[in-house]
């Protein structure tokens, strides 16, 4: 059995709820859960800056820790440069993180698909692309860089009213435009899944993506291991000591902490 562990990276919290998921499937398998909290948020970067960052953290990380796969738990890193992360590292596989649009094309009676994402991801020509490839659907995008702050920065203490009133306002806004199916296309919304759902009432159905890269994950997986997993870690960047919030998910996920750079 390959004992390597399976790397998930997010610029923040976002990829940690796919990391979760996977590992309450697999309990056999162990996991490094990388933020790299020292150049959230990905969003508002350009894609080549992106493609940089990534392709060093990959270099660093294949080095210090072997996966056996790297999971982009970001849409933002995916559309960036999931491409040039494969051609560059041939030996590693990847699986990358893109929004739910074929589902959501499918369930949707008005062929108006939304589309949540970050500033990047929504002007990225790949979601387009996506829409063309599952049925030709009407994409509405909007770019939603105060929602990812607030879930990076404020999720744990917010009031429940106040992340229902942050979700209604851009439900409202794909209403308008007469949006039925709805994509949240940033790992950080997954947090706000129950939010989406609730305000969303029945008029317009919620997509996310966290099964389905499950499951991606999985096919690329040997055989699955029954052994008891060895440590998770999180690992973040930077140098500054880690936040009582990132050690908190530590012993809520039951992860050891540590800096990269100190690795
Ligand atoms: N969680 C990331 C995504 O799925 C990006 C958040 C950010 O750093 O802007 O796109």
């Amino acid at each position: 059995m390959d004992t390597r562990p399976v790397l998930f990276i997010d610029s923040g919290i976002g990829g940690i709820l796919y990391c979760r998921h996977f590992l309450s499937r697999n309990p056999g398998e162990s996991v490094i859960y990388l933020a790299d909290r020292l150049r959230f948020p990905y969003g508002t970067r350009e894609r080549g800056e992106l493609v940089s960052i990534l392709v060093s953290l990959i270099e660093k990380i294949a080095r210090l820790a072997e996966p056996k796969i790297a999971v982009l738990a970001c849409n933002t890193a995916t559309v960036s440069a999931l491409a040039e992360l494969r051609e560059r590292f041939p030996y590693l596989p990847f699986v990358g993180t893109v929004p739910a649009i074929k589902p959501a094309a499918l369930a949707s009676k008005t062929g108006k698909v939304g589309v949540l994402g970050t500033r990047r991801t929504i002007e990225d020509p790949y979601i387009m692309e996506l829409a063309r490839q599952h049925g030709g659907c009407t994409i509405t995008g909007i770019a939603a860089p105060e929602l990812v702050e607030f879930v990076e920065r404020r999720f744990d203490s917010a009031a429940e009213s106040e992340k229902r009133a942050m979700v209604s306002t851009y439900l409202n806004r794909f209403r308008a435009a007469g949006v039925d199916a709805l994509v949240l296309g940033c790992t950080h919304f997954l947090f706000l899944l129950d939010e989406f759902r609730i305000e969303a009432a029945a008029d317009i159905a919620v997509f996310d993506s966290v099964e389905g890269i499950s499951r991606r994950v999985e096919s690329l997986l040997e055989t699955a291991s029954e052994t008891p997993r060895r440590e998770n870690r999180l690992l973040l960047t930077g140098s500054a000591p880690p936040e009582p919030s990132w050690r908190a998910w530590a012993d809520r996920l039951g992860f050891r902490l540590s800096l990269l750079e100190e690795t």
